[in-house]
């Protein structure tokens, strides 16, 4: 057996704490089935970790996270907390995680089950076999340049767009290998016709290309991308893209596959320790009811156990049941299909641990 490993779950706000349950019920199951040596611990964060502490990130939560292999995270923010300053906001707690852990690297796969073909919001035709990944710089751009606020006079407001050379280059290995591990067609997403910061992307994602002959880099414009990604899908492999641009085409790419709540992430520093995200949010207009859909926070776990443990065998026995339940018609309510199809968050968490044995 190997050493111990540590894992955080911090479930966070609305749906986070149903589909991270689901999730930690998989993870324990995987745990024992496959020996992996995993102990698992929570902690607060967002919202519920301001009510409770005055912070959205709790020292105490920072330091668990920093001192884990690896962090399962669920959702956080709310309408409850719209009107917080800024800081205090819980959106805050995952850009802090993110930068406090250089969690720069973030992989967002785009998977279509065939199953789910008819759930998309493209003809089927358009989307079967999808299997793209974008990986979105995650610690620098936009969301976190300096300087930003409001003017003194609070009638303007401003944030900085800044990239350096060694930002774009390690994104840029990141995303030239995960090439060559697959297609090894790469497309980098900029804005290079109005954005200086842009221009210096695209001339070093242009020179890096030169380390790796075999793969074959393209560029586009954010706007043409966007209007690809809905017009034929399948002629992307990896894309990699800025922190903003990222955010974007991300959740365009997550309808293709029929349900944002079918999408995992994991956000990795150069060590691979990571933390693993669905890319849904909160959605606290369906929290509490059995609603939400815990695939893309148990496809998190899968991908944990690939990138951060390397327990590859384990990681595609969540792949495969979860691909097992999804042909014998089972759905969560996000998911078109039949009334009598749909299970409930835990019994769709349930059916997944069933096929796991
Ligand atoms: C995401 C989310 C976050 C982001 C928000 C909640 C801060 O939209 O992970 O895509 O913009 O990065
Ligand atoms: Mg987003």
């Amino acid at each position: 057996m190997d050493k111990q490993k540590q894992v955080l779950i911090l479930p966070g706000d609305g749906i986070g704490p149903e589909v991270c349950d689901e999730a930690k019920k998989v993870l324990i199951h995987v745990n024992q089935s496959h020996d992996l040596n995993i102990s698992i611990e929570e902690s607060l964060v967002g919202g519920k970790a301001f009510e409770e502490t005055g912070k959205p990130l709790p020292d105490d939560t920072l330091n668990a996270a920093k001192k884990s292999d690896a962090v399962l995270l669920g959702a956080v923010g709310g309408p409850t907390w719209d009107d917080l300053d800024y800081h205090l906001r819980p959106e805050r707690a995952l850009l802090g995680l993110r930068a406090e852990l250089d969690l720069f690297a973030n992989l967002r796969p785009a998977i279509l089950s065939k199953h789910l073909a008819d759930s998309s919001s493209l003809k089927p035709e358009k989307v079967l076999n999808l299997d793209l990944l974008i990986i979105r710089e995650l610690t620098g751009g936009i969301y976190f340049g300096e300087p930003r606020g409001r003017s003194e006079n609070k009638e303007s407001a401003f944030n900085t767009m800044i990239y350096s050379k060694n930002e774009i280059e390690r994104i840029g290995r990141v995303a030239f290998e995960a090439a060559q591990k697959r297609n090894k067609t790469l497309c980098s997403v900029d804005k290079a016709n109005v954005l200086e910061v842009s221009v210096l992307w695209r001339e070093v994602m242009t020179e890096l290309s030169k380390d790796y002959p075999d793969v074959e880099l393209s560029h586009m414009l954010v706007d043409n991308a966007a209007m690809q990604l809905v017009r034929d899908p399948k002629q992307f492999d990896v894309m990699v893209t800025g922190n903003l641009f990222g955010d974007i085409l991300s959740d365009i790419a997550a309808m293709l596959t029929g349900s944002i709540g079918m999408l995992p992430s994991a956000s990795l520093n150069s060590d691979n320790t990571g933390m693993y995200e669905p890319v849904h949010g909160s959605a606290p207009d369906i929290a509490g009811k059995g609603l939400a859909n815990p695939i893309a926070a148990i496809l998190s776990v899968a991908m944990m156990l690939k990138y951060s443990f390397d327990a590859k065998e384990a990681s595609l026995a969540i792949e495969n049941s979860i691909e097992e339940v999804l042909s014998e018609g089972f759905r969560t309510h996000d998911l078109e299909g039949p009334q009598d199809s749909k299970l409930s968050t835990s019994q769709m968490g349930n059916k997944i641990i069933e096929k796991l044995n």
